[in-house]
């Protein structure tokens, strides 16, 4: 363990901790920019910077390790001034949208510079003006934005492992972008959007959908059984975003799916009533659990020799709305048929990531103890 003193407080820390994470043990604010816990350290906004007793220039305190013995101090009028400095010059070439801007209210970068107080600028010189490379389904990039902290970078790299971006150019054209700048095209996991402290990277879903007066309900992901804990960002009854936090069990990662799948949820397309497929003609001739024709006998080429994937899109089939009680019946009167007919291991059931583990341990003794089959399987086991 390494003890030292921050602004005149001992703490305690581990070994090959950094000054920044003694600073945050004590609870002491200090302004960041590309630092992220999760990530390894970056050191490049220059944000955190420390003076420590006996070292003639500050530090930064984010790629710094305690020593110790070592007395640090986070806040001094010089380093108010470097700070303020710093947030200037990176504010230089940085568009001055925020009122159009999709993280307005809640971009890090607007945050320090009303903490600074920094209505203009006197810093001049070139901007950045690039053309657009925006052509995917799910990230927009507005890369006169980015502020180069590299933590969408970092995170593509080392938690995401795809590496999709990277920094290219060297001095003022420096920019952040897929190899040899074409449209991005990786896994569209949003974890960079995540991470990202300004509004260069932001979900395409999002735009113009509501900013900072959304009501936030955490709830768990629809999709596969891992649960991630997800937000959802409400506004006028309607999901407008997905985010997740860092205290949870995912520690605020998402994938694609959980972070941009939520659009069946305002669908105009979704089921709300319970379809049964039948045959499309002389439909009312038929009693409901005698329009399915009788299986034909299983053979190795699949059932009468026509692949299993033919039953269910055969053409001349269509689908009939019905009650619950209909369909429940329908079901039951099916399955009884099927196991009388042809035994009960002509069934089998298919279950699925989205129910709850008690649901499926249901659905599998429903199938052992009841139907007497043990073909059961499950939508995520590929
Ligand atoms: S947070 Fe330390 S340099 Fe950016």
């Amino acid at each position: 363990m390494v003890t030292l003193k921050i602004d005149g407080q001992k703490v305690t820390v581990r070994k090959l901790s950094t000054i920044l994470d003694a600073v945050r043990k004590l609870d002491i604010p200090i302004p960041t920019l590309c630092h992220h816990p999760e990530l390894s350290p970056f050191g490049g906004c220059r944000l955190c910077l420390v003076e420590i007793n006996g070292s003639p220039k500050p530090v930064a305190s984010c790629t710094t390790f305690a020593r110790n013995g070592m007395d640090v101090t986070t806040t001094s009028p010089r380093l108010e001034k470097l700070r303020k400095t710093t947030l200037e010059l990176i504010l230089s070439d940085h568009p001055k949208d925020c009122m159009v801007c999709e993280r307005a209210g809640d971009c890090k970068l607007q945050e320090l510079a009303y903490f600074y107080g920094i209505r203009e600028n006197r810093f001049g010189g070139e901007q950045r003006v690039y053309e657009k490379k925006d052509n995917n389904p799910f990230i927009a990039r507005d890369m006169e934005k980015c502020i180069l902290c590299g933590q969408c970078v970092r995170i593509c790299d080392e938690i995401q492992g795809v590496g999709a971006i990277d920094f290219a150019y060297r001095g003022l054209r420096t920019k952040i972008c897929p190899p040899f700048e074409n449209d991005l095209n990786c896994e569209f996991c949003g974890q960079c959007v995540a991470v990202c402290p300004t509004g260069a990277l932001t979900g395409k879903m999002w735009d113009q959908k509501g900013r900072q007066n959304f009501k936030e309900v955490d709830t768990v992901c629809p999709y596969c059984g891992c649960g991630c804990n997800i937000t959802l960002h409400i506004w006028r009854n309607e999901v407008r975003r997905v985010s997740s936090k860092e205290e949870t069990l995912n520690e605020g990662w998402l994938c694609a799916k959980g972070r941009f799948g939520y659009g069946f949820i305002h669908s105009p397309d979704r089921l709300k009533k319970p379809l049964i497929r039948t045959a499309p003609k002389d439909i009312s001739a038929f009693p409901i659990h005698q329009t399915n024709p009788p299986l034909p006998p299983f053979t190795k080429g699949g059932r009468g020799g026509i692949h299993p994937s033919s039953f269910s899109l055969h053409p001349l089939s269509s689908f009939k709305e019905v009650s619950w009680d209909e369909a429940f019946d329908y079901i039951a009167n099916r399955l009884k048929q099927i196991k009388e007919n042809y035994g009960p291991d002509a069934i089998g059931g298919l279950s699925s990531a989205r129910c709850t583990s008690e649901e499926n341990y249901l659905f599998q003794k429903f199938f052992r103890a009841v139907i007497g089959t043990n073909n059961i399987d499950h939508c995520a086991r590929y």
